[in-house]
């Protein structure tokens, strides 16, 4: 019998992407020249599917055992993480590099090995001489952490037999490579196959594994982009270059809530959890200036204070430039054209810059009120009081539109001292309305701007 010829696809090395026939440019991703040849020779592996280590089982009589999640002692990673971590899960932290993510896998591998439970560090990235230097600078001590510096998938996982961990942490999944398969470490290839053999350990020995992935924009390796639909839990760790801030956000959860956000602080000891944001993010918010909007936003389920901060300047020649910081783009557009339009301020020969302060980003529609209040403000070199939020989405008629959970937001203005909060009159009803609080109900944007930007007497 003839043995079957392998067959030869072309792979984008950026995106993942698989075509019959080669490419210039990548249709998924648009990059340029990154489909390389590939021979499949049998079904790749990630067609197989996972060995069966049981009979097929009906749910009901399936158990959960107590234990199944265990929660970490880090409770900013454990919020993110739906309230532990699930033993045989499979974690990406990806994230720019330098964001943080050794650090945070270190300090969350040191605390786990603290609490008497085996935690194996694989790093192929570091020496063992300099992720000592950061365990020192950390204040690690490092009993029950197990380094291992390899990059050979194959030997780690030959290594991890023997040690027998409770917790697992590879850093990062681009340096691991195994010499079975094609492609230099880092290719989608290469980091596809090592994160699913990652999970196959990890489903079958019940431990969970962290693993790290860096994201690059020019796409010189591959990103954990590739990884997402494969892993249980991806998790983000984003910031600013030049701000100590640092939000670790879930992205894909199969064992919880994707919505919610952990806030550090880097600082020369490593990352520190934030317990009261909004504190921290208005803490240097210059009494009453112009052009700052205080906004009670959420991330997930927790209310976070941001500032939003804007500046209109006459533009100088050609056209009018919008500049979007940490708001959405077009959301900006969409407020000016609303303000231009609706509440007739001559905003087409200004630039308009909007920027959250912290290095934050603040998606959601809940905040338009307060991008058009500071947007307003500075245009009108008015302040709105140093004791005002706003919150409230804002529609192309210029009306004001319901946002979800305001008694949350409201609350955590009261509990910040804030004193008035400019709400849609359409979701005005809370009750109780917290001590100390006071809700000004208002139905349009031009409402809004007449109620809150008022010269001398300030809400
Ligand atoms: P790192 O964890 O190496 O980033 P990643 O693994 O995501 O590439 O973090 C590197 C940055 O963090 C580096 O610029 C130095 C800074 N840092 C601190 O500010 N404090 C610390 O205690 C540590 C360990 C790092
Ligand atoms: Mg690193």
């Amino acid at each position: 019998m003839e043995k079957s010829k392998g067959r030869t696809i072309f792979v984008c090395q950026h995106c993942g992407r698989e075509s019959l026939k080669w490419l210039g440019r990548c249709p998924g991703c648009r990059e340029w020249n990154s489909f390389i040849e590939k021979v499949v020779t049998a079904p790749a592996v990630s067609a197989r599917p996972l060995p069966p280590t049981s009979p097929p089982q009906e749910l009901s009589q399936v158990v959960i055992e107590a234990g199944d999640r265990f929660p970490l002692p880090m409770a900013e990673f454990n919020r993110v993480l739906g309230g532990g971590l699930v033993s045989g899960s499979l974690v990406l932290i990806g994230g720019d590099p330098g964001i943080g993510k050794s650090t945070l896998l270190l300090q969350v591998s040191a605390l786990v090995a603290h609490s008497r439970v085996k935690v194996v560090y694989v790093s192929g990235e570091e020496t063992q001489h300099q992720i000592k230097l950061r365990a020192e600078r950390l204040g690690v001590k490092g009993e029950n952490l197990y380094l291992l510096t390899e990059t050979d998938l194959d030997v780690i996982l030959s290594q991890l037999e023997g040690l027998n961990p409770g917790l697992v942490v590879v850093d990062s999944i681009q340096s691991v490579y195994s010499s079975e398969l094609e492609g230099v470490p880092g290719s989608v290839n290469q980091v596809r196959e090592c994160a699913l053999r990652l999970m196959r350990w990890a489903k079958l020995s019940a431990v969970p594994v962290l693993i790290s992935g860096h994201v690059t924009k020019d796409g010189a390796i591959a990103g954990p982009r590739v990884l997402e639909h494969m892993v249980d839990v991806v998790l983000y760790l984003e910031g600013e270059r030049f701000s100590a801030y640092r939000l670790l956000r879930g992205v894909k959860n199969r064992f919880g809530s994707t919505n919610e956000v952990g806030v550090f602080e880097m600082r020369s000891q490593g990352l520190v959890e934030v317990d009261n944001p909004s504190q921290v993010f208005l803490s240097q918010r210059w009494g009453e200036a112009v052009g700052s909007v205080v906004v009670p936003a959420l991330e997930g389920s927790r209310p976070l204070l941001v500032e939003i901060q804007a500046l209109t300047n006459p533009t100088s020649f050609g056209l009018p430039r919008r500049t979007a910081n940490g708001v959405d783009f077009g959301r900006l557009l969409l407020i000016v054209a609303v303000l231009s339009k609706r509440v007739g301020l001559k905003l087409g020969n200004q630039d308009i810059i909007a920027n959250v302060t912290g290095g934050l980003k603040i998606e959601e529609p809940a905040a338009d009120l307060g991008i058009a209040l500071a947007i307003a403000s500075s245009y009108r070199g008015v302040g709105v009081g140093p004791q005002l939020v706003a919150v409230g989405e804002v529609g192309l008629s210029g009306e004001l539109r319901a946002v979800s959970q305001l008694e949350r937001r409201v609350d955590e203005a009261a509990r910040l001292g804030f004193k008035r909060c400019l709400v849609p009159k359409t979701s005005a009803s809370i009750s109780p309305v917290p001590k100390g609080i006071e809700l000004v109900a208002v139905s349009t944007l031009r409402e809004a701007i007449a109620v809150g930007l008022v010269r001398g007497k300030a809400l």
